[in-house]
């Protein structure tokens, strides 16, 4: 047997394997919920004293003593013991030692079992009052971006093949209405993470009298949980934070790969700034766009914890089981990767230099303009399906002789449908393409104008 006896030894005659020891702790990974862990044990204690279970110098000696353990904890005096398996046998322990057997009182009507599904609730509450702030301010650095770059034009793709012109103001707002949802779904997640378990003990409640309201009131949580089995076993709360996660990576990853295609020397459109790149140690030239390509490539671990979690509550018999403590290491490795994705997002966007040059001269080729063309002929009466047809064939005249739709004369363009004028011209322009796209959700430049008012209305 380990040098600390453990707080359920009693009913054991033989000692645990050393092996085993280490291999069931969880400690290592687990000390990080301590503030949330003797948080809940304080308001734990209280409630047991408002309704006599415990005396008011019961509480105020618990109070004080788990106050100075986290004292401990923070200046990095408490000795975490594995023998102890996890946070809260290593707390409730330390407890004991400093005030004695008062602190063998503070387990009164709980388990492990409610006590660890209330502190992952409260750590997740408040990583997401982080993440949503993190969520804000990336959004605010890309409102501030979009309205720079109003009027600034670039190829919109399809297919990756330039497709129309578009501004790039409004090309950033579209990553802006991507992580407003992402933030609205952190919102209504945070909703049913919180709950509280607290009062659920092992799994079928407690003989105290316990006041759950009172508990919950204390915590700042929402509700108490109505089901004793289900609030200790179900991570759902954890897996819907993690597909949340999930989907604000997967946003992420393709404005990461839009930004590594832009900076390449064959798109070249922006340049981050140094900062935010790294070089190669061979060749000298390189400067690698390696946040975006992390970002990118963290998504991957997103995705694998939120699927490790759906695994690991699948097919699981109520209530409790010890799978459950698998649930931490993925928890805080989403929450980890997405705090600090977010946060050199943000911190990256604001230097990134646009090259307004390279975008401009991108939309001159390809044609982008030639819906417009299209557009142009159904206004002199043409049907759609008939100018798509004239344009198509002015495409292929231009194609193969290696010019563009607007450096076509109007006798030549005239060549393909009569009906067509010396106003055409106006049509085939960049800005005469975009600005003819104002209504809500186009790319003119008044309309991006305001659409970046009302989104900054919604943050
Ligand atoms: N370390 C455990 C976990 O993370 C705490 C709950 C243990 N409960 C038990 N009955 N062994 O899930």
């Amino acid at each position: 047997m380990s040098t600390l006896e453990k707080p359920w030894s009693g009913r054991f005659t033989e000692p645990t394997d050393a092996f085993v020891e280490a291999f069931t702790a969880s400690v290592s990974f687990d000390q990080r919920l301590y503030a949330y862990d003797i948080m809940g044990s304080i308001a734990h204690a209280k409630m047991l004293s408002r309704v006599g279970v415990l005396t008011a110098d019961e509480c105020q000696q618990i109070e004080t003593g788990l106050n100075e353990i986290k004292q401990e904890i923070e200046n990095g005096t408490l000795q975490w013991s594995i023998a102890l398996e996890d946070v809260h046998m290593n707390v409730e322990t330390r407890l004991t030692q400093k005030i004695g057997n008062i602190g063998k009182k503070l387990h009164t009507g709980r388990s492990r079992n409610d006590q660890v599904a209330t502190d992952i609730r409260l750590y997740l509450r408040h990583e997401i009052d982080l993440i949503i702030e993190a969520l804000t301010r990336l959004l605010t650095a890309l409102a501030n971006r979009a309205e720079q770059e109003a009027e600034t034009i670039l190829p919109g793709f399809t297919h990756l093949q330039s497709a129309q012109p578009i501004t790039f103001g409004h090309h950033l707002l579209a990553w802006c209405e991507m992580l407003v949802r992402d933030r609205a779904r952190l919102q209504d997640c945070r909703k049913r993470v919180n709950s509280m378990p607290l009062g659920a003990a092992a799994l079928a409640g407690t003989t105290y009298p316990i006041d759950r309201y009172y508990t919950a009131e204390l915590l700042g949580f929402e509700s108490v949980a109505e089901n004793s089995l289900d609030a200790v076993s179900d991570r759902d709360f954890a897996i819907e934070f993690s597909s949340a996660a999930a989907l604000i990576m997967m946003h992420l990853s393709r404005f990461s790969e839009e930004l590594v295609l832009w900076s390449s020397s064959q798109f070249d459109f922006i340049e981050l700034s140094d900062a935010f790149c790294t070089g190669s140690s061979i060749m000298p030239q390189k400067k690698n766009p390696d946040v975006p390509e992390l970002v990118r490539g963290k998504t991957g671990r997103v995705y694998g914890h939120l699927f490790s979690l759906l695994t690991l509550m699948k097919s699981q018999p109520l209530a409790y089981n010890k799978d459950n403590q698998e649930d931490k290491e993925p928890i805080f490795d989403i929450v980890d990767t997405l705090k600090g994705s977010l946060r050199v997002y943000a911190d990256m966007i604001p230097s990134m230099r646009v090259k307004h040059e390279n975008m401009r001269n991108a939309a001159l080729r390809g044609f982008t303009t030639a819906t417009d063309l299209a557009d142009y002929l159904v206004g002199k009466g043409v049907p759609f399906r008939d100018a798509h047809e004239i344009v198509g064939k002015s495409v292929r005249y231009c194609v193969e002789n290696r010019c563009s739709l607007e450096s076509l004369s109007l006798e030549l363009l005239q060549s393909f449908s009569d009906l067509i004028q010396a106003d055409v011209h106006a049509a085939l322009t960049l800005e005469g393409s975009i600005a003819a796209r104002n209504h809500v959700g186009g790319t003119a430049p008044v309309q991006v104008r305001a659409a970046i008012q009302r989104l900054r209305s919604r943050l």
